[in-house]
């Protein structure tokens, strides 16, 4: 990432240290370019990178600094980030507050999930101020590090993903719990339910990483059989409504703010 400092405060959490990680390895960042703060004062990196504990010099020697810190902290964090561009990763705080709290120039918010952990995140992002394209190509390019990212048109995109993608495992965690405890109520031995629900959501999963979602659910139902009416009774109970009211839920948490 040429010669730009990138600070993360906040970057020995999940995602930070995930993030902070990809770049390490990718080469995309030097260990000599990339700061991290924390309040313990506990390091997982290599010792090239800067741990500090003071977040208004990690600002100071930062051109970008990503804030990986929960919204009840934020509360708390006090910076003057005049002159700098922030990356938020916060999910319900909105771009307008980051900026009156920190008086940074440019906002960005980014909306990772857990999957950086794996590195393969969907992150949208939107900025909020002037960013010049090469700084508009270096955000993409971070989040590229952990999988997937797009820039979106408009704030509320992402807080309308926040609840979509934002939530990463958590919908295929809950299909696949659904799936178990179905099983096991129509008498299936809880092992062998627990692992037909993983192969569903983890094996079926990895599939549609290379297929379309509607053309396999097209030739699926063209069988007529078992499969085809499972998934004709979901629709009959209104799947696409059930989705649409969770994701909604979620959205409404975060346009409100946290
Ligand atoms: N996890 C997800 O799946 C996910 C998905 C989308 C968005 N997000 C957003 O990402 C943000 C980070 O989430 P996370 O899951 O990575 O949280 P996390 O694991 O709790 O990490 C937060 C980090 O911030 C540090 N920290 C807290 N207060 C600090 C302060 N005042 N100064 C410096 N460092 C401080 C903590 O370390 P110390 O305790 O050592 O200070 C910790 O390493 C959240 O705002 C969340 O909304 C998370």
């Amino acid at each position: 990432m040429e010669n730009r400092t990138l600070g993360i405060i906040g970057g020995t959490g999940w995602l930070g240290r995930a993030i902070a990680q990809a770049l390490l390895d990718s080469g995309v960042i030097g260990p000599d370019r990339l700061l991290i703060s924390n309040r313990s004062g506990v390091s997982p990196f290599e010792p090239g990178v800067r741990l500090l504990a003071d977040n208004q010099q990690l600002v100071d020697l930062s051109d970008i600094v990503v804030l990986s810190i929960r919204p009840e902290q934020f509360r708390e964090l006090q910076i003057n980030a005049r002159g700098k561009r922030v990356i938020s990763l916060m999910a319900g705080v909105p771009a307008a507050s980051i900026s009156a709290a920190t008086g940074a120039d440019a906002v960005v918010r980014a909306m990772p999930n857990a999957a950086v952990e794996i590195r393969q995140s969907f992150t949208p992002w939107y900025c909020a101020g002037n960013l010049v394209e090469c700084d508009r190509q270096w955000v993409q390019r971070l989040f590229e590090c952990v999988g997937s990212a797009d820039e979106v048109p408009d704030e509320d995109c992402i807080d309308y993903l926040s609840a979509l993608s934002g939530t990463g495992p958590a919908f295929p965690a809950m299909l696949q719990m659904a799936l178990t405890n179905q099983a096991v109520a129509a008498g299936i031995p809880l092992a062998i339910a627990q692992r037909a629900a993983q192969g569903v959501v983890v094996g079926g999963g990895q599939m549609l990483a290379s297929r379309d979602p509607r053309q396999m659910i097209e030739s699926l139902m063209a069988y007529r059989g078992v499969t085809a009416a499972a998934l004709q009774s979901m629709a009959d109970q209104g799947i696409d409504c059930i989705v649409g009211r969770a994701v909604n839920a979620g959205a409404e948490v975060a346009r409100r703010g946290m």
